[in-house]
């Protein structure tokens, strides 16, 4: 049975009832879940004893109020999810729980989360860097699950856990793509299927063994507005955007 838990009383009763010699994996996430996500929590599943999934549409992230107050809110569906692979409990705290004293207290990084996507969005990684040390702490996971669509974010919390000294193991989970070949993200569902078709082109360029600067001409070309495209921690990384709508990929 799958436990819905809005308190984080009632969440440290039913953390402390897990024995020590079991393993509890984590998947956190903002909700709105999609295939990416169900793939996250399936192997989550299968790999220990039980699984917790969060879903906390975390504030301090957003540099762009607008996004936020746009980012779709799909709890129902998000639970139905969890319920039928099996997860044991969904926590769900509220704001005023994860930041008791507001954004007092940040984790700052100072060298990765300075550039690429870190450039692009101010406060980002601050943000995300700070609530993930917060949802590890509270979750005591052996196990914590991210998808490498969010490279940055993933070297960002192996860091983070490493210097922190936080024992829960990363596990780093493949790409989830679309048969078109866009991975998987909640943003997509703000493009309709024939804008989706178009917005998939922008993975099949940045897969192509050509020069970055050609990598950007065709993106261009393509109607794309190309934040960047770079390599670096042996992978390709671009973001852009297409009608109002931010893409990120790596290969
Ligand atoms: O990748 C996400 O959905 C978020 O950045 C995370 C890790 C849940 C933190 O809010």
């Amino acid at each position: 049975m799958t436990q819905i838990i809005r308190d984080l009383t009632t969440w440290q009763t039913f953390r402390n009832k897990i024995p020590q010699a079991s393993s509890l994996g984590f998947v956190p996430t903002m909700g709105n879940l999609h295939a990416g996500h169900a793939s996250l929590l399936r192997q989550s599943v299968q790999e220990n004893t039980q699984t917790v999934l969060s879903i906390f549409v975390n504030p301090t992230q957003f540099n762009d109020q607008n996004d936020l107050a746009h980012y779709p809110r799909t709890e129902e569906q998000d639970v139905a999810m969890a319920r039928d692979l099996k997860v044991d409990a969904v926590l769900i705290p509220s704001v005023d729980l994860m930041y008791p004293q507001g954004y007092r207290y940040q984790v700052q990084e100072n060298n990765i989360s300075q550039y690429l996507e870190g450039e692009m969005r101010p406060g980002h990684f601050s943000g995300m860097l700070t609530v993930v040390l917060k949802l590890l702490q509270l979750v005591r996971a052996t196990h914590a699950y991210f998808g490498e669509k969010d490279y940055q974010q993933l070297l960002l919390v192996q860091g983070l856990v490493q210097d922190f000294f936080i024992d829960t193991k990363i596990m780093a989970c493949p790409i989830v793509r679309m048969p078109e070949g866009l991975p998987l993200s909640s943003r997509n569902s703000r493009l309709s299927a024939e804008d989706l078709k178009q917005a998939s082109v922008f993975s099949k360029i940045l897969q192509q063994h050509l020069p970055i600067p050609e990598i950007k001409q065709q993106l261009t070309e393509q109607g794309f507005t190309v934040e960047y495209v770079e390599e670096k921690f042996n992978r390709r990384l671009g973001a852009v955007k297409f009608k109002n709508v931010r893409l990120i990929d790596n290969v």
